[in-house]
């Protein structure tokens, strides 16, 4: 029975491979940040209010000016389509049911232009900061001609970050069936007739570019060719001066950054450790959350990405000055469990739980929440 999204987990932990399960599930080296992040959110607990009328109640706000149907943003995860077949359009197509936000990844298997014709939804386009400018700045205008909103600049991938899981299970892309993984492959039957009938698994957004469409590249190969160890500032104004529409940018995890970020213009700051996918010991991201938001002072939206895995968490953040919260692992469960149906589940599990919750702490609109509404525990 699926009640709740670690439900989701356990589906998708029956139906993929071990791999690709685990390419979802881990995060780096010794994965406390990324146990962190969820686990800190137990952290804060709710001073609630009783004798309200909740009967009206709604999680509707705005973003980045765009009127959407919750605070719920889905993160940009790569290969998403290796989970289900077009695997970004059926996430896409959840999202824009539910009216939420979805992010393309620059390393989608779905191209931006397949996913902005299959979805008439709210959408933004995430990308790296990468050695290669004029591939950057093509990408930039695929997106702009393509109709995505917010450009999502992810700057916490000067290198990547070392997922042992990964390592361990050989992970390339697409996926290989060998002689280590061939048993765990064949009893996932349902995943494995999806893969053999839909053998498009790729780099959607640069398979008439880069050459890599049919070969194997592990990821670590192909990704840390294109990291920018060298990144600075300098290269935000860049984005700047080729991009006219709102910027946000991902991986700030302090004060100061955030300020920087603000003095260099951008429109939006993702509270975000890569879900602990990329620097481990980081602390989780709603522990940073508050230092960041006073830094801002209403400079800049805030938005929360990491551990959200129920809504009440979403109501915590916002409640502590988060415009809105990113979810990466939650709408991937979803998806896997059951394509479009399980990623809209996903978001209806959340929303129902941000409803529920709203209500139960008698702050029916999102605009009642501040740090009133919650308290910190210190315990777990
Ligand atoms: C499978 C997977 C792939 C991801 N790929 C990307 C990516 O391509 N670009 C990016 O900026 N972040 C990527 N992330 C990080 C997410 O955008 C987000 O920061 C993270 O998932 C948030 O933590 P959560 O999974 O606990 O919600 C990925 C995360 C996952 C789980």
């Amino acid at each position: 029975m699926i009640v709740n999204i670690d439900d989701l987990r356990k589906v998708a932990r029956r139906r993929l491979p071990r791999a690709i399960f685990d390419y979802v599930d881990g995060g780096a080296e010794d994965e406390y940040t990324m146990r962190a992040n969820q686990a800190d959110f137990r952290r804060y607990t709710f001073r609630p209010r009783v004798m309200v009328d909740v009967s009206q109640r709604n999680q509707a706000t705005t973003v980045l000016g765009e009127r959407v149907a919750t605070p719920i943003i889905l993160a940009p995860t790569g290969f998403t389509g290796m989970l289900w077949p077009r695997g970004e359009v059926v996430a896409a197509r959840a999202a824009a049911r539910k009216g939420a936000i979805f992010t393309v990844s620059t390393m989608s298997i779905c191209s931006m232009e397949e996913v902005a014709e299959a979805s008439s939804g709210p959408r933004w386009f995430q990308l790296y900061v990468w050695r290669d400018r004029e591939i950057v700045r093509s990408l930039i205008e695929r997106a702009k001609a393509a109709g995505y909103r917010v450009l999502v600049i992810t700057v916490d991938t000067p290198v990547l970050g070392q997922r042992e899981r990964d390592i361990r299970n050989g992970m390339v892309i697409p996926p290989r069936i060998g002689a280590n993984n061939v048993l765990d492959t064949l009893r996932r039957v349902a995943w494995l007739k999806d893969f053999v009938r839909n053998p498009r698994i790729t780099f959607g957004n640069f398979k008439d570019t880069l050459g890599v469409r049919h070969d194997p590249v592990s990821l670590a190969s192909f990704t840390t060719k294109q990291f920018s160890p060298a990144v600075s500032w300098d290269d935000l104004d860049w984005y700047r001066s080729v991009w006219s529409g709102p910027i946000a940018i991902k991986g700030i995890m302090s004060a100061e950054d955030a300020r920087l970020a603000v003095e260099h213009g951008v429109e939006a700051i993702v509270v975000s450790n890569h879900g602990g996918r990329q620097c481990d010991y980081l602390p989780s991201a709603v522990e940073v959350l508050p230092e960041v938001v006073d830094a801002v002072g209403g400079r800049a939206e805030v938005i929360l990405d990491g551990g959200i895995r129920r809504g009440s968490d979403v109501v915590k953040a916002i409640a502590l000055g988060a415009r809105a919260c990113m979810i990466g692992k939650a709408f991937n469960y979803g998806v896997a469990a059951g394509g479009q149906a399980g990623a809209e589940r996903a978001l209806d599990i959340l929303m129902a739980e941000i409803d529920r919750t709203l209500a139960l702490i008698g702050r029916p609109h999102l605009s009642d929440l501040d740090r009133g509404a919650i308290r910190a525990t210190g315990a777990y």
